[in-house]
């Protein structure tokens, strides 16, 4: 399973990730991104066809700002 979140204190609302996998990735009104899935929770399991976009969001993110978890990620966070 994958879970993933946006580190929303580093994305410098780039846009990469939502064009890379518009079905995960959204912006707000500041143009930083967060996960559509769950709020950028990070505890909403990502649908397997969708990894390949999870993936090419995540190296395309150019400060890294995009977790991939195997476990709900706001476990990991708090
Ligand atoms: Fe932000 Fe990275 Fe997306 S900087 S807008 S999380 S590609």
């Amino acid at each position: 399973a994958k879970y993933t979140i946006v580190d929303q204190d580093t994305c410098i609302a780039c846009g990469a990730c939502g064009a890379a996998a518009p079905e995960i990735f959204d912006y707000n009104d500041e143009g930083i991104a967060f996960v559509l899935l769950d709020d950028n929770e990070g505890t909403a399991e990502v649908a397997e066809d969708l990894y390949d976009d999870l993936d090419d969001a995540m190296e395309g993110c150019p400060t890294d700002s995009i977790k991939v978890e195997s476990s709900p990620c706001k476990v990991l966070v708090e």
